[in-house]
């Protein structure tokens, strides 16, 4: 098996022994420098795979029944979050946007075939003219969205694996709530000194980080690509 069938053979195994009924199985997939930089900084966008991996972020995006970013990522990247550079279906589109800051002009409000969901905490109005759905959900202590009710909310509605692209901000939240089952990461070789993926976890100690075990490897073009089981210490 080549290292496109590997993964995805790794994480059918994943899907089907995953067991919660409450919510997603949740991959977190994103590339970043060996430095751990996803970009130089936040709102500045930065093309670092290079084009096999690309390729293989279409392919995880294919075997995904939604995909999620934050606003962050649509305000500095604006993607589709679509595939093109593989063969298989569209996820669908959602994003954590507690303010509503949605543009109407952004490529996910554009879309041809699916309306992009829109996870948020506010009462404001939709932008006008944008192919999108607002759900409205409670936010948390810190006002964002809050993410147990959305992975519930996105479960209710036929959604069984989720990948998780980023920001930062969105990373390093669902890898503090414990939320992540499943890491793909591209490593470009570049040291960036930017942005980095995972920020404060708000641990303390070693047994408390997550775990990536256990963990596999290999080589995309000049791309690292590393893949694993997310594991926490248990309560
Ligand atoms: N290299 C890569 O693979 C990759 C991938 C993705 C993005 N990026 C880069 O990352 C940068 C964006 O990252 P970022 O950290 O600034 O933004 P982000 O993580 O994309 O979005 C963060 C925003 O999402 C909203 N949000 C709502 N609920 C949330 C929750 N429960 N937890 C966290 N956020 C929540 C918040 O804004 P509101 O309060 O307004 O809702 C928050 O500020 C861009 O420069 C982009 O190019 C790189």
């Amino acid at each position: 098996m080549n290292l496109n069938q590997q993964i995805e053979h790794w994480l059918g195994e994943r899907f089907t022994a995953f067991s919660r009924s409450d919510r997603p199985f949740v991959t977190l997939s994103y590339a970043q420098s060996w430095d751990g930089s996803i970009t130089l900084r936040s709102g500045k966008s930065l093309a670092l795979s290079g084009e096999q991996s690309t390729s293989l972020t279409h392919q995880l995006r294919s075997l995904h029944t939604g995909i999620l970013v934050g606003i962050g990522t649509v305000l500095s990247d604006n993607p589709r979050l679509n595939v093109r550079l593989w063969t298989g279906p569209d996820p669908q589109p959602v994003v954590l946007d507690a303010h509503l800051r949605l543009p109407a002009d952004a490529r996910l409000c554009q879309l041809p075939d699916k309306r992009c969901w829109v996870l948020t905490s506010s009462d404001a109005a939709a932008p006008r003219d944008a192919a999108l759905e607002i759900i409205r959900l409670p936010g948390d202590s810190e006002g964002r969205v809050c993410l147990h009710e959305a992975l519930r909310e996105l479960k209710q509605r036929g959604i069984n694996s989720l990948m998780v692209e980023g920001g930062a901000r969105v990373i390093s939240a669902f890898l503090s709530h414990k939320l992540v089952d499943a890491i793909v990461i591209t490593v470009a070789p570049r040291l960036a000194g930017g942005y980095k993926a995972v920020t404060d976890l708000g641990v303390e100690t070693l047994v408390e980080l997550p775990e990536i075990l256990p963990w596999f490897s290999g080589r995309l073009g000049n791309d690292l690509i590393m893949w694993g089981d997310v594991r926490y210490q248990t309560p």
